[in-house]
C-alpha cells in the first residue's frame, strides 16, 4: 500500500527524519506510536503530498485514496448527516451527474457504478457512523453551525470514515470522542475493509484495533507485527538482550584489559636529573 523509503525531512534545521525507511503492507491495520514531538504527524502531512520530502520519497498505489481528518471542522447550514454524505466525493459527484446526464451509455455506466459503491444504503451508513460517534437522530439532522468545535470534529472523523478511503490516516482519534465512541471506534477499525494507519497513544485502543505498529524512534521508523503489548514486550526483551550484549562485552574488555595490564612489562623509572 505504502513504501516510505529513505526519507529524511527537517523542520527550522532539525532532523525529523534521517533515512528512514518501512512498508505498510496493504490491508494492514497499523498503529503509530513515538513520543510527542518527534514528527508523527509530520509524516501524515508527508504522505498528503501537504509536505515534500528533502530526501528520499513516499510510494504509494497510484490508484488509492487516502483519506485523513479534515483539519478544518466544517460549520454551516448543511446538516450533520448531508456533511457526512458528501465526503463520499465520488458518490456526491455520480449522483450530480446523474441529475443532468442524457448519454444513454453514461447513465448507464453512472448507475453501474453507484451500485458498486453501494450508494444506495449510503444514508443508513452515514446514520450509522453518526450514531457510533455520539449523535443521536435528531442531531444527525442539525446544521453544523450550531455544534460546539468538538462535536465539529466528530462530523469530520465519521465523513472520513463514510468515504472508506483506501489507506485512511487517523491522528489521534480518541482526542475528540467519548468514552463510548473510542469504545465504537475499536470496533469499526477492527472490521474496516482496507488499510489504516493511526497514531494513537490509547493502549486498549491499539490492542483491540490494530494488527501491526510503527515506531517512530531516533529518526527511523521500523514495523512490529503485532498489536500494542506485543509491541512492548519485543522492545523490552530487544533492550534486555541489549543490555546483556553490553554486559557481557563489558566484561570483556575488562578481562582483557586486566590481561593486557598483567602482561605489560614494567617500564623503568627514569633517573632523576643529578643536581649540578
Ligand atoms: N509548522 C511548523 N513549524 C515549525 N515547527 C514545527 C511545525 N510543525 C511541527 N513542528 C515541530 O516539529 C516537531 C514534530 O512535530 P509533530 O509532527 O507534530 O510531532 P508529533 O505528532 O510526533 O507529536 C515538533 O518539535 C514541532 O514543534
Ligand atoms: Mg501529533
Amino acid at each position: 500500500m505504502l513504501n516510505i523509503n529513505n526519507l529524511t525531512y527537517r523542520i527550522q534545521g532539525r532532523e525529523l527524519f534521517e533515512d528512514a525507511s518501512v512498508v505498510l503492507p496493504t490491508g494492514s491495520k497499523t498503529g503509530f506510536v513515538g513520543k510527542n514531538g518527534t514528527g508523527k504527524t509530520t509524516l501524515f502531512h508527508l504522505l498528503q503530498g501537504h509536505i515534500s520530502a528533502d530526501a528520499g520519497n513516499v510510494e504509494l498505489n497510484k490508484k488509492a485514496r487516502i483519506g485523513a481528518v479534515a483539519q478544518e471542522a466544517p460549520a454551516g447550514n448543511e446538516s450533520v448527516l448531508e456533511v457526512v454524505m458528501a465526503a463520499d466525493k465520488e458518490r456526491t459527484a455520480l449522483m450530480a451527474e446523474a441529475e443532468t446526464a442524457t448519454d444513454p451509455d453514461r447513465i448507464s455506466e453512472i448507475y453501474t457504478r453507484l451500485a458498486d459503491i453501494d450508494a444506495y444504503s449510503a444514508e443508513a451508513r452515514a446514520s450509522s457512523i453518526l450514531k457510533g460517534s455520539g449523535f443521536e437522530q435528531d442531531r444527525q439532522n442539525a446544521p453544523t453551525h450550531e455544534l460546539s468545535g468538538g462535536w465539529r470534529m466528530r462530523v469530520a472523523l465519521a465523513g472520513v470514515l463514510f468515504s472508506q478511503p483506501d489507506l485512511l490516516l487517523l491522528d489521534e482519534p480518541t482526542n475528540y470522542l467519548d468514552l463510548e465512541g473510542t469504545l465504537w471506534l475499536e470496533k469499526y477499525l477492527a472490521t474496516y475493509p482496507y488499510t489504516v494507519f493511526m497514531i494513537s497513544h490509547d493502549r486498549d485502543l491499539l490492542n483491540k484495533s490494530v494488527n501491526s505498529i510503527i515506531h517512530l524512534e531516533h529518526k527511523k521508523l521500523t514495523f512490529y507485527k503485532g498489536n500494542y503489548d506485543t509491541f512492548e514486550n519485543t522492545r523490552r526483551m530487544q533492550m534486555e538482550l541489549n543490555n546483556k550484549g553490553r554486559e557481557k562485552a563489558l566484561d570483556q574488555w575488562r578481562i582483557c584489559r586486566s590481561s593486557l595490564i598483567a602482561s605489560r612489562p614494567r617500564q623503568a623509572r627514569p633517573s632523576r636529573p643529578s643536581r649540578a
